[in-house]
């Protein structure tokens, strides 16, 4: 049985969070002309000011999702869902791929239908065969498979990083929570051996992260890790890759 000092600890601790990642948000412009989110409080942005749609596209379709180009299905899981900005570029990316996606968001504290309305991705992408994809993400429920096409099926998950315990299912995983500055409990060995266990075998996962102790703790999760040239303004990035004793490096480029 919890104490009341136990419990006072839980509830002070979810009031935090959740007034350090729901109160103020603040609709912004990147310098590629789409917007992201900006918190005041923390001095953090969801995307990188250089350009939220052009980080987007580099790190997480360039240097993740076009190594499945052979692949005819293929399931992804996103860290920190947020505007649904990686799940509508992938949704696009697929239709010209021909890829079936099964396509898991992982969000604990999801935007506000006002906030939603502000983000202009779909004039930035010029998207007018698929306009009302981006309302569709978004209006759709959470916690239950939705069929956002026929070949895009998707979940949001509400509920916190800390707590998914997936095993052998995902063949992409992007990694996209607030940087390590923010949220340190989110770079840690701990959580890549989720990510890690949650990945099928030779499995990837990419992150906007380059920092040498964010690939440490992906390493020690036991990932295979490279640093990759980063999207404008960001020197590098990391992706890993699950592998089995024994196995070589098996990612291209
Ligand atoms: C850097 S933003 C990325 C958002 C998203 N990928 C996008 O393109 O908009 C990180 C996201 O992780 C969410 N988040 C932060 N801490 C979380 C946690 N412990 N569990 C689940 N989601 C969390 C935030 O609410 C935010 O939406």
């Amino acid at each position: 049985m919890p104490n009341f000092y136990g419990i006072c600890k839980v509830l002070t601790f979810c009031i935090f969070d959740f007034m350090k990642f729901a109160m103020k948000r603040k609709i912004i412009i990147t310098d590629d002309g789409s917007s992201s989110i900006y918190l005041p409080e923390l001095d953090e942005i969801y995307h990188s000011k250089h350009g939220a749609i052009q980080e987007a596209y580099h790190v997480f379709i360039q240097h993740g999702l076009d190594l499945f180009d052979d692949a005819s299905e293929i399931n992804i899981l996103e860290i920190g869902f947020g505007t649904g900005l990686n799940c509508l570029i992938t949704f696009l990316e697929a239709k010209k791929r021909n890829l079936i996606i099964n396509y898991d968001g992982v969000e604990a504290y999801p935007l506000k239908a006002e906030e939603i309305s502000q983000l202009n991705y779909k004039q930035q992408l010029n998207i007018q065969n698929e306009s009302k994809v981006f309302e569709k993400i978004h209006i759709v429920s959470w916690n239950e498979k939705q069929i956002i096409a026929s070949d895009f099926l998707l979940i949001k998950r509400k509920q916190f990083i800390e707590s998914i315990d997936d095993k052998n299912k995902f063949d992409l995983i992007y990694f996209d929570a607030f940087g390590a500055e923010v949220q340190p409990e989110l770079w840690t060995e701990l959580i890549f051996k989720k990510m890690y266990d949650s990945l099928k075998n030779k499995g990837i996962l990419v992150t906007y992260s380059a920092k040498g102790s964010v690939r440490r703790a992906m390493q020690s999760a036991g990932l295979l890790v490279e640093r990759l040239p980063g999207p404008p303004g960001k020197r590098e990035m990391l992706r890993g890759v699950k592998h089995s004793i024994g196995d070589q490096m098996i990612i291209k480029e």
